[in-house]
């Protein structure tokens, strides 16, 4: 924070200064009622998987290079065929605009300002036709198979209809984890104010006057068009297997990705079955507490499709380091979900966009470091070290990087 107790000054305005996501956290959870900071912060059983996530990723540790001329940097990528001007984009997240009224408008705008990915969940609280208009055509669509599969197929025909180019098929929710915190709140969908939450937004009367004026969020993709029936967020949503993903292929003409994959094998079975990317990625720690932290299951899955299949990866990136990290141990893009989030409740849209300018600045400054100047050619050889997938008491084995010091 600076000298002015973490107020700033832009464009004539008084700002929050969030230099790292925490500060944008920490401002989330004042300004947000406990039932909603909880649904966004909080994930399955004792949070262990969460906190895996960042520990794991913090362990890494790049190596410094020294009196290499890193100017004229270029922080660009390809990814699927297509150019983005950072490695990095906003993860799919359902129900967005519970953070802050026009959440995923904002991710959308930013979206086609900055050239860079926003992915639009089933559960958008924005339309995905209207996202994908918002962001140019930076949009991806995840889908959920909830319900029947013939309404996946449905989403899947609308997509293409729309234009979308990549759609996501998240297949790590076979059934919603258990969320204890959102169990002890009492958060359910659809999105209502009860009594017992009351006092709760009472204390926070920022963001409840700003979500009444708005209007409570709702499942914007669902209620209208060939989707008519409502979404049901506890429905099982184990109809994405192998016979729908076959199915799937075969029925979808543009890139599919597969996203919610920690081991090789199904990673390796993915790829087999024609998809064009697999997605490495715990639900951030919202499903199962004793999942394995991505950033550890990374290594084994890159080992087994190879050196050339595109890989996604997110959980628990914090920082633009974290985005090198990750593409160090074999990402070829890195997603990140609730820092956006944070970043909005705490200072709506120019929150979002002061996040982006801060991971921006944290990967040109971690490329310099490492004595780059482009991100395409970041590579294990940065590793000073990594965690490669085990974890005693808590803490990453660390292995030193392959190319450290060479
Ligand atoms: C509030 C919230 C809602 C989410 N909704 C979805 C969703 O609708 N579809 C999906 O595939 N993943 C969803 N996710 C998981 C994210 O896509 C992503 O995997 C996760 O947030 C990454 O971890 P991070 O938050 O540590 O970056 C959601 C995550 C959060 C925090």
């Amino acid at each position: 924070m600076n000298g002015l107790g973490g107020w700033g000054l832009r464009d004539g305005k008084a700002h929050r200064s969030m230099p790292t996501t925490a500060d944008a956290r920490e401002l989330a959870a004042r300004r947000l009622p406990n039932l909603i900071f909880d649904f966004i912060d909080g994930g399955a059983g004792y949070e262990t998987t969460i906190a895996l996530n960042q520990a794991d990723l913090r362990a890494v540790r790049l190596m410094p290079r020294v009196l290499v001329d890193v100017q004229g940097e270029d922080l660009g990528t390809t990814f699927l065929g297509r150019r983005y001007n950072l490695p990095f984009g906003i993860a799919p997240m359902g129900m967005c605009d519970l953070a802050w009224p026009g959440t995923d408008r904002a991710f959308a705008t930013e979206a086609s300002q900055r050239g860079f990915p926003v992915c639009v969940s089933t559960a958008s609280s924005t339309s995905m036709e209207e996202m994908l208009r918002l962001s140019d055509g930076h949009a991806w669509f995840q889908l959920y198979v909830t319900g029947s599969v013939e309404t996946a197929m449905r989403f899947v025909d609308r997509a293409a209809s729309a234009g979308y180019e990549n759609l996501l098929l998240t297949v790590d929710v076979p059934k919603l984890g258990k969320r204890p915190r959102d169990l002890r709140n009492g958060f359910e969908t659809p999105f209502r104010i009860k009594a017992p939450q009351f006092l709760d937004f009472a204390m926070h009367p920022r963001w409840s006057i700003g979500t009444l004026l708005a209007g409570t969020p709702r499942m914007a993709n669902f209620g209208s068009g060939p989707n008519t029936r409502g979404y049901d967020r506890n429905a099982a949503r184990a109809g994405a297997d192998w016979p729908f993903l076959a199915r799937l292929r075969d029925h979808w003409k543009g890139k599919l990705i597969i996203k919610g994959v920690l081991s090789p094998d199904d990673a390796v079975g993915i790829r087999d079955a024609g998809a064009d990317a697999v997605y490495v990625s715990n639900h951030g720690g919202r499903q199962l507490d004793s999942a394995p932290s991505t950033i550890s299951a990374l290594a084994a899955i890159r080992a087994a499709v190879g050196p050339d299949y595109p890989l996604l990866f997110d959980g628990g990136a914090r920082s633009g380091e974290d985005v090198v990290k990750a593409l160090a141990s074999g990402a070829n893009f890195v997603l990140m979900g609730r820092p956006f989030l944070y970043a909005m409740a705490a200072d709506g849209a120019r929150g979002v966009s002061s996040l982006i300018d801060s991971l921006t600045s944290d990967v040109a400054i971690a490329l310099a470091q490492v004595g780059l100047k482009r991100v395409i050619d970041i590579n294990e050889a940065i590793l000073a070290s990594r965690p490669v997938g085990k974890s005693a008491g808590g803490r990453p084995i660390l292995l030193r990087g392959s190319g450290a010091g060479s």
